[in-house]
């Protein structure tokens, strides 16, 4: 199986980073990890685990909530990142609503540079979306980009725009949950070949697990699930998301 989305990088790892990684390509099914980047730091983090793991790769960009933090030289860096060998994307990006919308127009403006930065270097992007679909979309659209929107939470109309438009659509532990509506309906309506998993480690995890910090072995649950909703096998599922995401990241 294959990870599109986590955060290796967060200090939730800081205890056993090496031997978890280690643990989850040698034991745990996992063939690769998108690690992602939120702001600089995070994005520099991803790319040294990339250069130190075969396995795992960078996307690397800011985060809408790390605005405050973006400036012409940070993004400057960014770009200069996109020549590593391992950087995969540009992500995570987008716009979140959910603490506040005062920082909506920084927002729109950091999302539309990163988009373009996207086209510029055709680098496909992984996208944060957050109470705030019908502006996302508006912006998104505007663009000839290519990616996935990353744990999404959007009713089945917003994918099928989304999916006539070729983005893939990511799925998280929440389809596990017991209260999962939207993801449910979507991991019955999603393509197979527009299916892509993920975790958001460490958030995220899947039901049994939920609250617990997550990791890529807890993706399993995610895939089963999706299996079990599309009347399928787990090695069904497990294949025809690693074929996507290898086509969509070129790993
Ligand atoms: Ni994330």
């Amino acid at each position: 199986m294959i990870d599109i989305h986590a955060h290796y990088d967060d200090e939730k790892f800081d205890v056993d980073r090496e031997v978890l990684l280690t643990s989850l390509f040698n034991e745990h099914g996992v063939k690769s990890i998108v690690n992602a980047g939120c702001n600089i730091e995070s994005s520099l983090f991803s790319i040294s685990l990339a250069e130190k793991y075969e396995n795992v790769y960078a996307a690397v960009g800011f985060h809408p909530q790390e605005v405050d933090m973006f400036s012409e030289e940070s993004f400057e860096q960014i770009k200069k990142m996109l020549s590593h060998p391992k950087v995969v994307a540009i992500g995570e990006i987008g716009l979140d609503y959910h603490y506040g919308t005062d920082d909506k127009e920084q927002q729109k403006e950091m999302f539309r540079k990163q988009l373009q930065l996207a086209v510029d270097t055709n680098m496909p992007v992984i996208i944060h979306e957050r109470d705030c679909v019908a502006d996302c979309l508006e912006i998104v659209f505007d663009y000839d980009v290519r990616g996935v929107f990353h744990a999404f939470s959007g009713s089945k109309e917003t994918a099928k725009l989304l999916l006539d438009r070729g983005w893939y659509i990511s799925f998280t532990g929440t389809v596990t949950f017991k209260n999962a509506k939207f993801p449910v309906e979507n991991a019955a309506y999603v393509p197979e070949d527009r299916i892509l998993t993920e975790t958001d480690a460490p958030y995220l995890t899947a039901h049994p697990f939920r609250g617990k910090r997550n990791d890529s072995s807890y993706m399993k649950y995610t895939i089963e699930k999706i299996a079990e909703i599309r009347n399928t096998t787990f090695e069904h599922i497990e294949r025809v998301t690693e074929e996507n995401a290898k086509r969509l990241f070129g790993i």
